[in-house]
């Protein structure tokens, strides 16, 4: 795969912003080269703009080397460095697969680039075939989302490396795989190199307010996303913070398996309830579930104080609410004001 045939041709001609921190990576007694504050506070300096001893402890984490690797403000920077890099505005399109991630569309519209939309099937896997069918000369990309938000279901491997094997460039969002053990596709990524597949700490890792995504893909890919990033996209405090989290690795998945052993209560609790007529099976951290009348329940609980999301108008979603996984206590109440409908 050439992935000049894919770059936009302004991202190939044009030269990136270099940094002071650029040209100069070596460690000083002065720096008097980037119209810094002197005066210490433990901020007053720009971040290493390419997060090396973050990305390191990622990189030993999830076994992408650092050269595989791009980090993002958010997986939503991630996704919208991915589309300004390939897609021309008002001549490529993308394709997405409904009911999925808002964000994609969005930055589709955002950048002015055509959104081709393939519907899931009724339980929500990929209709391969009508996705293939929808591909044409200007589609640049497909994003595909597993596991799906807001259905929870990770797509069939199969089908995902089908849509791998057309040779469009995927980016793959596993935002919340880190739910679902031994499900990620990273180690495809040495197979396909079209292959980039965008994850992130706002989930599994309970960093939201952090904003850190993270997009593993070929090192040609990460090249060129480097080339059009923000130099300062990952502020000091986020890149510490980070790295402080990440090393606590007993507790990170001591609060993952809290989170599952929480789901598999709430999910019994559920089943149960007259207000529910199904729940969609999940890899993540919450549930897609049908309810008899969707809006009536998201009102009556948003009166004592709970919020859900309410999905009803995404397709194949009629009726459904979308419930995150909570602590204890909180999923008791929510069960409590249920029964109470
Ligand atoms: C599928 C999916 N991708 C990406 C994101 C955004 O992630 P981040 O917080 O890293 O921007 C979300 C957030 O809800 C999501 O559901």
């Amino acid at each position: 795969m050439d992935i000049n045939n894919f770059i936009r041709d302004n991202v190939k001609a044009m030269k990136p912003y270099s940094s002071a921190r650029d040209e100069f990576e070596e460690t000083a007694d002065i720096y008097l080269d980037a119209n810094e504050n002197p005066y210490s506070n433990g901020l007053n300096r720009y971040p290493d703009p390419y997060q090396k001893g973050l990305k390191q402890l990622i990189s030993e984490i999830k076994g992408i080397p650092v050269n595989n690797i791009l980090l993002g403000n958010g997986s939503d920077e991630v996704i919208d460095l991915i589309l300004r890099a390939f897609c021309e505005p008002g001549e490529d399109n993308l394709i997405i697969t409904p009911p999925t991630y808002g964000m994609y569309k969005v930055a589709a519209d955002l950048n002015n680039i055509n959104i081709k939309e393939s519907l899931l099937n009724k339980d929500f896997s990929l209709n391969t075939e009508n996705l293939i069918s929808k591909i044409d000369r200007n589609t640049k990309l497909i994003i595909l989302c597993s596991p799906n938000n807001p259905s929870g279901n990770c797509m069939a491997k199969e089908d995902i490396i089908s849509v791998l094997n057309t040779g469009k460039l995927l980016v793959l969002d596993e935002a919340y795989i880190d739910f679902a053990e031994g499900k990620s596709l990273l180690k495809e990524l040495n197979n396909y190199p079209n292959l980039i597949i965008a994850q992130t700490l706002s989930k599994a890792y309970g960093l939201a307010g952090l904003r850190l995504g993270m997009c593993f893909a070929s090192q040609e890919i990460i090249e060129v996303l480097n080339k059009i990033k923000p130099p300062y996209n990952i502020n000091e405090l986020s890149q510490q913070w980070a790295k402080v989290y990440l090393k606590d690795a007993r507790k990170n998945s001591e609060r993952k398996a809290k989170i599952l052993r929480n789901k598999e209560i709430l999910y019994k609790e559920l089943k149960y309830l007259n207000c529910v007529k199904k729940i969609y099976p999940s890899d993540a951290n919450f549930f897609l579930v049908k309810m008899k009348d969707a809006r009536l329940v998201y009102e009556k609980l948003l009166k004592k104080s709970i919020v859900l999301r309410d999905r009803s108008n995404q397709p194949l979603c009629d009726n459904c609410l979308r419930i995150t996984v909570g602590t204890e206590p909180e999923n008791e109440k929510l069960i409590e004001e249920l029964k109470k409908l």
